[in-house]
């Protein structure tokens, strides 16, 4: 089908300088339920230009026809204008959060009630794999979901095989325990990769929290270098939604490059030696402990 359609548009359309109005792009944006910040709107016009030139499409309109009937095109596009940049243990401050304050809170809870960790955004899949490790590490059972809006990401992350590159913040030994080499790169053990379930979330398009698809009920949920990305009015909506995907007392991680989310749901917030940590604690009891968020190295 997508290699059809493009071979009947590049018969009719051969204009790749065609301009792209930022009407246009928010329209293929919506399209393809890509939810662009208004600082991206030059990307995604760059993106729309090089995806119709890659394939001699010249018209907005044979562009968007194809959009409609080509998943592999609209894919593709997904691709050209998002930004997949992630390494395995990138957050330092972040992880030490999670190894010593965050994670132990779910320690001691029975192999068959896994502490639920969402990844979203997770790109090629450092991220979930990340904390997969660190799970490992303390001993802590644990379902993990990662979620993408791009299937190539998806495929990568599944794929669980790295380069050096996005393996340079994490130790040697680490490296050895949970890593086997492979051609010029290295695969993570499938111990560690086992326990990560991927899927295709659209943040600002699909509806959330999705108990049909186990969005629901997480204990921790990382959202990190994803939000600033998106339209302001879908990081409003897609507060909410977080908030509502959390358990009673889970966490909410974000970057700090990321808006801020207080006044979009009511979280409970600290700052911490990882930056901001969101949680939700809406039925708590009012006298229970104060929530012990510092690192150690504060
Ligand atoms: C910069 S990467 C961040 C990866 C990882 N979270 C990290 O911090 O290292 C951003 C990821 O968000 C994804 N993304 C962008 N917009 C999205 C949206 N609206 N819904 C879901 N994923 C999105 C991109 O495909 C990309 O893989």
């Amino acid at each position: 089908m997508a290699s059809e359609a493009i071979a009947v548009a590049n018969r009719s359309d051969r204009a790749p300088d065609l301009p792209v109005s930022t009407t246009l792009a928010a329209d293929v944006a919506r399209q393809i339920r890509l939810s662009v910040a208004v600082s991206r709107t030059p990307s995604v016009i760059s993106a729309i230009r090089r995806t119709m030139s890659r394939h001699g499409i010249g018209s907005a309109r044979s562009f968007r026809a194809l959009l409609a009937v080509d998943d592999a095109l609209a894919d593709e596009l997904i691709d050209e204008a998002t930004v997949r940049e992630t390494h395995f243990f990138r957050s330092p401050a972040q992880l030490e959060l999670l190894r010593h304050t965050i994670l132990p809170q779910f320690s001691g809870r029975a192999p068959d009630a896994p502490a639920r960790i969402w990844s979203v955004g997770c790109a090629s899949g450092e991220e979930p794999y990340s904390i997969a490790i660190l799970c490992k590490e303390l001993g802590l059972p644990a379902r993990i979901v990662a979620s993408d809006i791009s299937r190539k990401a998806l495929a990568e992350a599944a794929e669980a095989h790295y380069g050096e590159w996005s393996l340079r913040n994490i130790s040697e030994c680490l490296k050895r325990r949970y890593f086997l080499g492979e051609g010029s790169g290295f695969r993570l053990r499938p111990e560690l990769t086992r326990g990560v379930s991927f899927t295709k979330v659209s943040l600002g398009f699909d509806r959330l929290p999705a108990p049909e698809r186990s969005l629901a009920d997480f204990d921790l949920i990382v959202c990190r270098n994803v939000l600033v990305y998106l339209k302001t009015i879908d990081v409003s909506r897609v507060a909410g939604e977080l908030f509502a995907c959390l358990a009673e007392g889970g966490w909410l991680l974000t970057a700090a490059t990321d808006p801020p989310l207080s006044k979009h749901a009511p979280f409970e917030t600290a700052i911490t030696c990882g930056g901001i940590a969101y949680r939700k604690t809406t039925h708590l009891s009012a006298d229970r402990d104060p929530p012990r968020l510092n690192g150690p190295n504060r």
